[in-house]
């Protein structure tokens, strides 16, 4: 079966600067090897929220890893607003109440909701620390699970757990990796990786990719390659 959706936009490039200019400068460098970026909260806090509305007037999609979780009421007013801004994915911390709460604010808006389950930095001792009785699986396949029975559209996961979340969440939940590395790259900070191709071999849906474009010496190219990587894997 053909695949609907083009490679291009399977790719998300994660501009990780502390400022607008240099995340333009990187925008206009890749130019049209690149559909989708991801602003965090770094960004964010440096002008990132006007960079994304002006990257959306352009046909960009933007994904705002903003992890919003506070009380209902206020997690669906700022879900509301970021739709306006025009966004395509919005993270959410993955507690049932911050993601019934957001789910509902989307009325008509066609943005989707990514949940994370539990951060990636959180080991055993982490949770137990912070009061948790669970151990890192099980709470993350059971908010992965809530999640999806939330209404939320997909959750971000490391590339390694795509194909038991895959099974565990059925075919219709989108599933988002970061910590990618194309097999001559360097790992940097990243533990656990994987090839582009492996990444959606095993599930993914959309890669999120940093320092391996970012910091390339022809970061135009390195998004082609990966591109062109991602299209070979969907054959
Ligand atoms: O530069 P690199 O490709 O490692 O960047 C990956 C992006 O994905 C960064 O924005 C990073 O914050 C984010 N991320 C991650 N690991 C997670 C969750 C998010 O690397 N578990």
């Amino acid at each position: 079966m053909p695949d609907a959706m083009p490679p291009i936009d399977r790719l998300i490039v994660a501009l990780d600067t502390p400022t607008v200019d240099a995340a333009r400068a990187m925008v206009d460098r890749l130019g049209d090897a690149v559909s989708f970026y991801k602003i965090g909260l770094e960004l964010t806090y440096g002008g990132g929220l006007e960079l994304a509305k002006s990257l959306v007037a352009e046909g960009k999609k933007v994904f705002l890893d903003l992890k919003l979780h506070d009380i209902p009421t206020t997690v669906a007013r700022a879900t509301a607003q970021v739709a306006n801004l025009g966004a395509t994915f919005l993270t959410i911390h993955a507690y049932p109440q911050t993601m019934r709460a957001a789910r509902g604010a989307l009325a008509d808006s066609p943005m989707k909701l990514l949940a994370v389950t539990v951060l990636t930095s959180y080991d055993e001792g982490d949770l137990r620390e912070a009061g948790f009785a669970m151990g890192v699986r099980d709470l993350v396949a059971r908010r992965a699970t809530q999640a999806r029975d939330a209404g939320v559209h997909g959750i971000v996961l490391s590339a390694e757990e795509a194909e038991t979340m895959r099974a565990l969440l059925g075919p219709d939940m989108l599933l988002v990796t970061p910590g990618i590395r194309p097999a001559d790259g360097d790992v940097g900070d990243q533990k656990r990786v994987m090839t582009p191709a492996r990444a959606i071999r095993a599930g993914a849906d959309h890669l999120v990719v940093g320092r391996p474009i970012t910091q390339a010496a022809d970061p135009r190219a390195a998004a082609l390659s990966i591109v062109a990587e991602i299209a070979a894997a969907r054959r």
